[in-house]
């Protein structure tokens, strides 16, 4: 005798295809690639040999002070960041451009860290020889980690509601600390020069 499989559900309409629920590769892409992006950072920092090279810009006294600059304006676009996400979301009044404003102050502050952090990484190196520098190096790779989770989850349709405020108030939570550890500290440490 033979069975056909399908004979339970013959008759009856399949079943909807299920949009609500969104399978886990919407979640375990991106988290895989933010673990991916963090680790090989930190490993990076770790085993290559600082190379300790500075530079200058012009109408700065040292490379601290461009980078803690830096990432002063970085910290600013990042502020501009949450209010306009706390607009998108009707947490506060805001205009109709308020996602524009999100996106654009976004790419901004990313562009401006990005030259600080790769400086950070190539001639300074994932260091732990204090608290501060501990939690500076490796919050610096989480950052990087978390912002690639966010933007690949920006692709992705149908995510839980809260999901993208959490990563999106994580990488933010991450760069305010970096700034903290690193540009505040240098200006307490050497004054608010340039
Ligand atoms: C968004 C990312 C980052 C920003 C905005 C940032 C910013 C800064 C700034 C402003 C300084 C102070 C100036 C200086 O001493 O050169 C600094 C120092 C430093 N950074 Fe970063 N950084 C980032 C990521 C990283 C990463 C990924 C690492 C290593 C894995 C790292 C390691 C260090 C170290 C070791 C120092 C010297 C700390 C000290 O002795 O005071 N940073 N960073």
């Amino acid at each position: 005798m033979t069975v056909d499989p399908n004979a339970a559900t013959q008759g009856f309409p399949s079943p909807p295809p299920d949009h609500h629920r969104p399978s886990a590769a919407r979640y375990l892409v991106p988290a895989l690639v933010a673990a991916a992006v963090a680790v090989a950072l930190g490993v990076y920092g770790k085993v290559h040999d600082p190379a300790g090279t500075a530079f200058n810009l012009a109408g700065f006294s040292s490379t601290g002070a461009v980078k803690s600059w830096l990432a002063t304006v970085a910290i600013f676009f990042a502020l501009v960041q949450f209010t306009s996400a706390l607009m998108m979301y009707g947490k506060l009044p805001g205009p109709s451009w308020s996602s524009t404003l999100h996106r654009w102050s976004g790419r901004a502050a990313f562009l401006v860290a990005v030259p600080v952090a790769v400086h950070c990484l190539y001639a300074l190196g994932y260091q732990t020889y204090e608290t501060r520098v501990f939690w500076h190096s490796l919050l610096g790779c989480f950052f990087f980690g978390a912002f690639s989770a966010k933007m690949l989850l920006l692709r992705s349709e149908r995510l839980p509601h809260w999901l993208l405020p959490i990563v999106g108030g994580l990488v933010f939570a991450a760069l305010t600390i970096i700034w903290l550890t690193s540009a505040l500290w240098f200006f307490r440490t050497f004054g608010v020069t340039t």
